[in-house]
């Protein structure tokens, strides 16, 4: 298990830490590896088209702006951030775009259980409805040295917190992605731990920044952006940012995210952006701005140390920053 899993480690950070031609190189061999092996474990079988109910939430986009996060940069062009995703579900490189349109979205239900006065299930676009919309600018620093600036539209997590009513035992939230093979061929790849799962401390999640986003440049979410919910924590590398949730569980023990289970050594649990700490393979001083062939300085807590900084106090002994 340990020599398959460790196959995969390669992906998330070559791609950063490797110039392109070699990454590119290494890709190919692992794409032709993976669709053997899923030859293999799903002889013949080839996602039908599959009916999908529509979404009842497009009369709220788009929503209205709240401008209490301001920018130090232009917003990236929506074709190219809807060009360029991590989701691994649908393969581990950028373009996966075409390949997550075989995600059904609708119906789509969220679970939320664990330490909660009572566990129930809800349907997206009831859920969508009992939340307020509104749209931020955020700045999103992806663990590879990548970043872009995305207007989401969304709510704050800290009222679902309120809708889901925790016992005063909950000290984490467990959140988790999809399990759909059929639909997402990465998840063929049985090397890889489905599903995705991330994890924060109850206050890291009722943190103001902590949002809900369920649309992006003032529509419902395109798939490859996390459909019909994902996360966004702009002070925390991007992979905590975890997409497509069906399940959000309240519970007393720190969750292992998908990374942190695929390389300990090299992604941790807090996660939180910090220039002065080097990836094990390669600097996190600066990061490439999608689109504006520019490198800048990335910033502590991605710039956003007004909000979060009193998060850490008194957690110096920690890994705070991988
Ligand atoms: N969530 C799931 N379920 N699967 C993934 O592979 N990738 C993460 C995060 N959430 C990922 C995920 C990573 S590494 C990043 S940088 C962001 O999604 C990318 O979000 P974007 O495609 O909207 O830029």
């Amino acid at each position: 298990m340990v020599g398959i899993v460790r196959r995969a480690d390669w992906a998330l950070p070559e791609s950063a830490a490797t110039p392109e031609h070699l990454f590119l190189n290494r890709r190919t061999l692992v794409a032709g590896l993976s669709g053997m092996i899923a030859a293999t474990a799903l002889p013949g079988s080839m996602p039908a088209a599959r009916a999908q109910a529509s979404d009842q939430t497009l009369d709220l986009y788009p929503a209205k702006l709240n401008d209490a996060y301001p920018l130090d940069r232009a917003v990236t062009p929506a074709d190219v951030a809807g060009q360029y995703n991590n989701f691994y579900e649908f393969g581990s490189h950028k373009q996966i775009a075409g390949a997550a349109r075989s995600l059904k979205t609708r119906p789509w239900t969220v679970r939320i259980d664990g330490l909660v006065e009572s566990e129930r299930e809800i349907g997206i676009d009831e859920l969508i409805r009992a939340m307020s919309l509104e749209e931020r600018l955020y700045r999103h620093r992806c663990v590879e040295a990548w970043s872009m600036t995305v207007p989401w539209t969304g709510f704050p997590l800290a009222r679902l917190i309120d809708y889901a009513a925790p016992l005063s035992s909950a000290k984490y939230l467990r959140l988790e992605t999809f399990m759909d093979p059929e639909a997402a061929s990465g998840q063929r790849q049985v090397w890889y731990p489905w599903p995705y799962v991330e994890g924060l401390t109850m206050a890291e999640a009722r943190n103001e920044l902590a949002f809900m986003v369920t649309g992006v440049y003032g529509k419902p979410l395109e798939n490859q952006f996390g459909a019909p919910l994902r996360l966004a924590l702009p002070w925390k590398y991007g992979f905590k940012s975890i997409k497509s949730i069906v399940r959000i569980s309240f519970v007393d023990e720190r969750p292992m995210g998908f990374w942190e289970q695929i390389a300990p050594s090299e992604y941790g649990f807090w996660a939180n952006v910090n220039p002065q700490v080097p990836h094990p393979r390669w600097s996190q001083a600066q990061e490439r701005v999608l689109h504006t062939g520019e490198s800048v300085p990335t910033l502590l807590f991605n710039g956003y140390g007004e909000q979060v900084a009193g998060l850490y106090a008194g957690l110096e002994g920690e890994k705070l920053y991988s």
